[in-house]
């Protein structure tokens, strides 16, 4: 199975499809030196569609952020790709996957955290795909993270948005980190937290937990198995072709029409 990969970085999503089964070939508009599988430097928005079973898109987030209302950003412009990206899925024909931070409008999409996927990380991701995929219950998160690392003179007041800085050699292995931006633990907990050993800093600030999109590709190979073979009927007795991404823009009401 050949899954396209557009807005790769440097391959944080690409890992986890790789895992689960597909060979895929990345494209941004960046020169990826440290992307893993087959690179092609160019524009996601006109790339070729054709040849792959599968596409999952990452476009550009900061203009979904909640981070775009800090004082120092504010005013500033940001591409705003969701929605171009999301139409031109929607008319490939294959199945496909769009992730972007949790504020992106996104209805019928499913928000995933590293706590809850077993990695010491609180990082949510929004994924919306073609198919239907149910939501994971969120496990709770137990602990205060400033800075980006655990809060453990705070830890009682936890939930209560208690903020401080540690010095990273309190950061213990095992205990949850945050990574956005730049401020975050030292690079070797924020790639041990990601369970990405290849990137840089600044790549993985922006990129996906390979489990994530492991477990997002394990749903999408298994509905790649169970789609109906041309020419025989294809009954949808869920109502899923009502409920996907296909009969709602993204920015739209979330309650189908
Ligand atoms: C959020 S990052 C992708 C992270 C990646 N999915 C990962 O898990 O490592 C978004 C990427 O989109 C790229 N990008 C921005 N505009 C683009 C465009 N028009 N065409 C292709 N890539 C673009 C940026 O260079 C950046 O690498």
């Amino acid at each position: 199975m050949r899954l396209l990969d557009l807005f790769c970085g440097a391959g944080g999503a690409a890992m986890g499809y790789h895992r689960a089964g597909f060979e895929v070939v990345g494209v941004d508009i960046k020169p990826q030196p440290h992307y893993p599988f087959e690179f092609h430097q160019g524009d996601a928005t006109t790339w070729p569609l054709d040849g792959f079973d599968a596409i999952h898109a990452s476009p550009p987030c900061q203009g979904y952020s909640r981070m775009r209302h800090l004082p120092w950003l504010a005013g500033k412009e940001y591409p705003m790709l969701l929605a171009t990206t999301w139409s031109r899925l929607e008319a490939s024909g294959v199945p496909w996957v769009i992730e972007n931070v949790e504020d992106a409008p996104m209805p019928y999409s499913v928000v995933l955290c590293g706590w809850t996927l077993g990695l010491p990380l609180y990082r949510h991701r929004r994924f919306g795909a073609s198919f239907l995929m149910w939501q994971l219950p969120h496990r709770r998160h137990e602990h205060v993270i400033a800075h980006g690392r655990r809060n453990v003179s705070q830890r009682r007041q936890a939930g209560s948005g208690t903020m401080g800085v540690l010095p990273s050699r309190t950061q213990k292995a095992g205990l949850p980190v945050s990574i956005q931006g730049h401020s975050g633990p030292p690079v070797q907990v924020a790639r041990e937290a990601m369970g990405i050993d290849w990137m840089t800093r600044d790549e993985l600030t922006q990129a996906i937990p390979p489990a994530y999109t492991q477990w997002i590709g394990e749903r999408l190979a298994e509905h790649i198995a169970s789609e109906p073979v041309a020419g025989l009927a294809t009954a949808d007795p869920l109502g899923t072709d009502t409920l996907r991404a296909g009969s709602f823009s993204p920015g739209a009401s979330v309650v189908p029409e």
